[in-house]
């Protein structure tokens, strides 16, 4: 990985520069930096932040919807952490933010073993330079729809024992992944690589609770590097093959295991995605 250290023309907000890699496109916006972006992160470019605007206005509560996804991925660890899980693979991990995977288990437990990956080279530049002074954890920098450049990368096969549970990690990373990768295909393989009694969390994009504006979200986001597929109920459930989904099943991630007190705006199903959480049988 090479990284910039001078200013990069039309550069974001942070004054940080070393995790802007060298050779990197600036003007293709890219997931990863309208999610930083929309959760008030510094890790974007102008375009990123232009692309974001449009999101904002084909869905007013972007932002409400990255927040919740986020507190579901948090949820969903602490929920695997409490059963013994002691070994995440998150897949599309996204540009580190408050709350990220390792703090959140080695706050549980100080061994905790997380391996991120994520292809777009902001998150594997920026979650490099935050996992230096930590052995256990790291990122790979691969395609998820490519699943054995991950599971044979060193540094997963040096992290994890696929003998022990391990927490897979697939949050609001699915809807980026076209109907003709096979998501079926691509979940059973990495379902089929890890040990009975590991769990699945997944959430993605569906059309079910709000389609006008998840159509037109699909639209503005043909203009970035990332297009977006929303799946239905039944399509996410065709996904857990293999796993028995735990309560309350596949629901709007507002609604699933809130935190006690926890306060949904009023209406949970504007939260866009669908969140489940499965342990493979
Ligand atoms: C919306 S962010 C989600 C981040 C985090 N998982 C969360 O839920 O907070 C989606 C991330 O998936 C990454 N991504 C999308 N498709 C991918 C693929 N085929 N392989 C690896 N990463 C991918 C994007 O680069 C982006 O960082």
């Amino acid at each position: 990985m090479g990284r910039g250290d001078v200013s990069v023309p039309g550069m974001g907000r942070s004054d940080a520069t070393s995790w802007v890699p060298d050779g990197i496109d600036l003007e293709r916006p890219s997931a990863a930096r309208l999610y930083d972006y929309l959760l008030g992160g510094a890790h974007n470019f102008a375009h990123d932040r232009e692309l974001a605007e449009r999101f904002i206005k084909a869905q007013p509560n972007a932002r409400e919807i990255a927040r919740h996804n986020r507190s579901f991925l948090r949820r969903s660890v602490l929920f695997m952490v409490e059963r013994g899980v002691r070994q995440f693979l998150d897949l599309g991990s996204g540009i580190p933010t408050v709350g990220n995977v390792h703090e959140i288990a080695q706050t549980a437990d100080p061994g905790a073993k997380v391996v991120y990956v994520d292809y777009e080279e902001v998150a594997y530049a920026h979650s490099t330079l935050m996992l230096v002074d930590n052995p256990l954890a790291t990122i790979v920098q691969a395609d998820l729809t490519r699943p054995d450049d991950i599971l044979d990368a060193p540094q997963t096969r040096e992290l994890l024992d696929f003998d022990q549970p391990i927490g897979l990690l697939m949050a609001g990373v699915f809807h980026f992944v076209p109907p003709g990768k096979d998501p079926g295909r691509l979940v059973a393989h990495y379902r089929d690589a890890i040990p009975v009694g590991s769990y699945l969390a997944f959430s993605q994009f569906t059309r079910d609770l709000m389609p006008s504006e998840m159509d037109r979200i699909v639209e503005v986001m043909k203009s970035s590097r990332d297009p977006m597929y929303p799946r239905s109920h039944a399509e996410i459930t065709a996904l857990f093959a293999g796993f028995d989904l735990v309560e309350p099943g596949i629901v709007p991630t507002a609604k699933w295991r809130p935190d006690p007190g926890f306060d949904d705006g009023g209406d949970p199903d504007r939260a866009g995605i669908y969140a489940g959480v499965g342990r493979k049988h």
